[in-house]
């Protein structure tokens, strides 16, 4: 029995729904095509920060600045500074290769905390070919006047100035700290996103102790921080309904654990640490046992397996969620010494 992994996600045809979420292997030319032989269905490659574009557009605010008042001929300068290849212009450039290299889709990704200027970048990353485009939230809310109605709203607006700008499928990375993520998420698909990925990783600073620094440390997921996509894949599938593409990501490492991430409703199961650990060739591994294990189970498409354990026959999924979190912290069984 042949089994068919195709899938759709963010309404692109992937051969795979194994996707390499983004990490320095994902944005290396010669790694995205060692991803790509390997059978991933999609790339998303590193994001592009808000803030290295902030910093590049002072940089040549700046030069521009000290140009006028310098010299009468400041246009002169012009064709200097559009030679210098800045930041942004590196991402494009190097989604632009890759795109070249790879045959399957490739999906940018921009991380952002407010709406600006720097939005055009949306615009000029659908430009450069990008199949698609990857949203992702990332802020600290640490500022005592700022209500999370208000950090919400804000989250929103910037959605839909960004679908505002391009044409093409847009996902979000969410945080899974939002105090109503299901409301939450509903609002984001209204802003204007096809897809939502769930969830993005914090990184928790560490504290040196013997210079008394913050030390940032990127640490590998570890397994256990599938149920949370899991979780939420599952009671957010029934909520967003089909037209709406959900991604998993975080704790995913082999064909089982993807395969319960689709179970529950997810179009795609990413993986970032796993393939750091392992290499590329670590997602020929993980589609050979999502293989293995749908002919076992008589499954032959990740269509037909799609959703089938996801929470849409249960009428309130919040009492669900109550009972599971108390028989969970019951079903300790080690001893209490
Ligand atoms: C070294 C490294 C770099 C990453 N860079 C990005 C990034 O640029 N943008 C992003 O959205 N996520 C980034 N991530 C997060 C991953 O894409 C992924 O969502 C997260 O690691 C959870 O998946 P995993 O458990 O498979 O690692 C990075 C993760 C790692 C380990």
């Amino acid at each position: 029995m042949t089994v068919e992994l195709k899938t759709t996600y963010l309404g692109l045809e992937l051969k795979s729904p194994i996707v390499a979420s983004p990490s320095p292997l994902t944005g290396n030319v010669d790694s995205a095509a060692k991803l790509d032989q390997a059978g991933v269905g999609a790339i998303v490659l590193p994001s592009l920060f808000e803030e290295e574009i902030l910093a590049e557009d002072s940089e040549l605010n700046r030069s521009l600045d000290q140009g006028t008042n310098s010299f009468a001929e400041s246009l002169d300068y012009f064709p200097a500074l559009q030679s210098v290849e800045g930041v942004g212009d590196q991402y494009l450039a190097n989604l632009e290769t890759i795109k070249k290299r790879v045959s399957v889709p490739v999906i940018a990704s921009l991380n952002a905390a407010s709406t600006g200027g720097w939005i055009k970048y949306a615009k000029r990353i659908q430009d450069a070919g990008a199949d698609a485009l990857e949203l992702n939230l990332y802020r600290v809310a640490a500022d005592p006047a700022r209500s999370a109605a208000d950090l919400e709203a804000n989250d929103v607006e910037l959605v839909a100035a960004v679908r505002a700008a391009v044409g093409i499928p847009l996902a979000v990375k969410l945080s899974p700290y939002y105090t109503a993520i299901a409301g939450f998420a509903a609002q984001v698909v209204k802003g204007g996103a096809n897809g939502l990925v769930l969830f993005n990783r914090f990184y928790q600073p560490d504290l040196d102790l013997d210079t008394l620094e913050v030390a940032n440390r990127i640490e590998l997921s570890a397994p256990w921080e599938l149920r949370l996509p899991l979780r939420w894949t599952a009671i957010l599938r029934p909520q967003l309904g089909k037209g709406v593409s959900l991604a998993a990501t975080s704790g995913i490492r082999s064909g089982t654990d993807a395969l319960k991430v689709l179970m529950v409703g997810a179009d795609v199961a990413m993986i970032t640490s796993e393939i750091l650990r392992k290499g590329p060739d670590h997602v020929r591994t993980v589609e050979t046992e999502m293989r293995a294990w749908m002919t076992e189970h008589e499954y032959v498409s990740v269509e037909q397996l799609r959703g089938s354990a996801s929470r849409a026959a249960v009428a309130d999924p919040s009492a669900f969620e109550r009972g599971n979190y108390f028989q969970t912290i019951r079903s300790w069984s080690g001893s209490a010494e």
